[in-house]
């Protein structure tokens, strides 16, 4: 039986990669599924239907771990760069020089650092050609500078600020079948930690917004800390600014925090980013707004390299993962994200407008009219292998729940600027720092790794729901089903598909993580997800790679593959030494796997990809393919 019936996309929608889907009878078929697979059913029968399973979905034969500075893959695939850290972007563009010499005009034409969230945008017209929007998160400077140390002056902070942002690039399709990265191309783009980029929204023009350089409040310079992505149904990019407060600190020793600029982490030193000791638009005793227009969902138009980036402020402002595009029933775009901070939450903004299929353009500022929701868990069954519960969203609208001026929010922008302060008023959810969102193209469900949270018994977060541990080295992946399969549902059903764990260290332990986590798939603190237009469920870590003690066994951080249906999880790549992988697109045949390396040999060990004796690791952008040419992890 099949959950849903494809609809024929139209011209459009093909153009953009995206097929539309009704789902049909998954409600039934889930309320079943979920009471057979609650306190009922075993450990031992889950295993065994896992095994069982063996693999409708994942045709390669797992691999073990490793902790070799090289990319490990199954027997017949094989991995290639398609781009790294300095790559030149335009014919006259200074090369990479890996001595750390180079300037901060060169980096501002070259490909930025510590790829991140990417997105692929083929061509209508051709199907060899395609963009692709890859964020550059941050930088590393025992590797960007000469000196290997913090900004040593403003030279070295510009320099620091252009290896950040985003960097559009072409890509195109080789007569032996491999995507190669086009130089020179009128399409490859930086922006970066300069670029002026609009605010729009409900918060534009806000008091809050305001600084001496732009009394608008309309008008920003840059993005960084570009961690991850989405991709709209309409055609463009969304880069995602994460740790922004990072990159700010105080020349004043003395100054004191409010309480929105202590619950976004605000601190006199910075953290160890050094960038207000040079540039004085990140030193908060002397331009305070200017942390309040940075933290937000970036719209970028990749097929035009002359537009102007958008901050989208009807998103919310907090340390944003990635951007999932969904659908409501009714026609109107969903995104779902998630903050990345121990006990914080997971947001879902709703569009007033419907999505115009048929006229992309049309939807041009859909994401500045909506309303922002947030997550609320129940306690769950408590089932100890994965439990499962019930949830809501809560509405972020000034004047609704006491969201008015009495209890601090003054406005819709206030709420939008200070959305963690609004989500806590609401009495969400404190979830184990939700990283990355992604939505299910078969049957719709919704995934999202909660990556670890230490500190939740320490920090005083409530033990429960989708977050059992009171110390969780490991993360785990919760899922939920939106009510009536319609994204536009205010409650949903959860489960957790996944509790990570080390069974080899802690046998039958609560750390030995849920029954289909194995000594052979174990993993920690999962990260990045990416679903294949065939429901494949890519599983991307960025976790401790010591292969020591809690994580003995687990080797480097890798990429896993899952079917959703089975719970079934097998290693499909390892990444080289202390990097994370993150980062994944797939070319529309599904015979490209494009993946991220991100600082391998952060703190030292790897030569990484090129491996010169000394040379230094550059982070890349890597094209998996089969030896064979079929589909990936068929
Ligand atoms: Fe940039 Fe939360 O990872
Ligand atoms: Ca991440
Ligand atoms: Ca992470």
């Amino acid at each position: 039986m099949s959950l849903l019936e494809e609809t024929q996309p139209t011209d459009l929608e093909q153009m953009v990669g995206f097929t539309r889907r009704r789902f049909i009878g998954a409600g039934a078929l889930c309320g079943a599924a979920m009471f057979l697979g609650g306190n009922l059913l075993s450990r031992s029968v889950l295993a065994s239907s896992i095994e069982a399973a063996n693999s409708a979905l994942l045709g390669f034969a797992p691999i073990a771990a490793s902790s070799a500075d090289s990319i490990t893959l199954p027997a017949g695939y094989k991995a290639s760069v398609l781009i790294s850290w300095g790559q030149p972007l335009h014919h006259d563009s200074p090369a990479f020089d890996p001595s750390g010499q180079g300037t901060a005009q060169a980096q501002e034409v070259q490909f930025g650092d510590h790829n991140d969230g990417m997105s692929l945008f083929p061509f209508a017209d051709d199907s060899n050609r395609a963009l692709m929007a890859i964020n550059n998160e941050y930088t590393n400077y025992r590797t960007l500078f000469a000196h290997g140390g913090q900004p040593a002056n403003a030279q070295d902070v510009h320099k620091a600020q252009a290896a950040e942002g985003v960097s559009v690039i072409e890509v195109r399709r080789d007569a032996g079948g491999a995507w190669q990265f086009v130089q020179g191309s009128p399409y490859n783009r930086r922006i970066h930690g300069n670029t002026p980029i609009r605010l729009s929204g409900p918060a534009a023009g806000d008091a809050r917004l305001r600084t001496t350089a732009d009394n608008s409040a309309s008008k920003v310079l840059g993005t960084f800390q570009n961690c991850a992505n989405g991709k709209t149904p309409w055609g463009t990019y969304l880069t995602c600014e994460e740790n922004f407060t990072d990159c700010f600190g105080s020349s004043d020793p003395n100054q004191a925090f409010d309480a929105g600029q202590k619950r976004y982490g605000a601190s006199i030193t910075g953290k160890e980013v050094g960038w207000h000791l040079h540039d004085p638009r990140f030193d908060l005793a002397k331009n305070p707004n200017e942390l309040n227009r940075h933290g937000w969902v970036v719209e970028i138009d990749p097929f035009d390299p002359e537009s102007t980036p958008i901050k989208r402020t009807a998103l919310g402002r907090f340390k944003h993962e990635n951007a999932a595009l969904g659908e409501t029933g009714d026609g109107r775009a969903v995104v779902y994200m998630g903050d990345d901070e121990r006990g914080e939450f997971i947001y879902k903004f709703i569009s007033r407008d419907r999505i115009d299929h048929k006229n992309l353009s049309a939807n041009r500022n859909l994401l500045d009219h909506g309303t922002l929701y947030v997550a609320r868990f129940d306690d769950g069954d408590g089932h100890a292998d994965k439990p499962r519960g019930k949830g809501q969203w809560l509405e972020l609208t000034h004047g609704k729940h006491g969201l008015h001026a009495a209890n601090g929010f003054a406005s819709q922008a206030q709420v939008l600027i200070h959305a963690r302060l609004a989500a806590s008023h609401l009495q969400a959810t404190r979830m184990d720092r939700p990283e990355w969102i992604v939505v299910s193209p078969k049957d719709g469900q919704v995934y999202c790794t909660l990556t670890n949270n230490v500190k939740r018994g320490e920090e005083g977060q409530p033990v429960g729901g989708p977050n059992p541990r009171e110390k969780n080295v490991y993360g785990q992946i919760l899922r939920w089903r939106e009510t009536g399969d319609d994204q536009g549902a205010m409650s949903f059903e959860w489960d957790l598909f996944v509790v990570a764990g080390n069974p080899g260290v802690h046998p039958g332990e609560a750390k030995g993580g849920s029954s289909n986590v194995t000594a052979q798939n174990m993993f920690n603190s999962p990260d990045g997800l990416g679903f294949d237009a065939d429901g494949r469920l890519w599983i991307l870590t960025d976790g401790d790679y010591s292969n020591a003690g809690d994580f003995a066994g687990m080797g480097n951080n890798q990429m896993l593959c899952a079917d959703p249906a089975t719970g079934e999880i097998r290693r499909f790549m390892v990444g080289p030494v202390a990097c994370e992988v993150t980062g994944i697109a797939f070319a529309p045949d599904q015979k490209t796997l494009f993946v991220g390396i991100q600082h391998p040999g952060e703190t030292g060990g790897s030569t990484f990809p090129e491996h010169l004796p000394g040379g230094k690791p550059r982070s890349s952008v890597m094209a998996i393919v089969r030896e064979d040419g079929g589909v990936i992890g068929a």
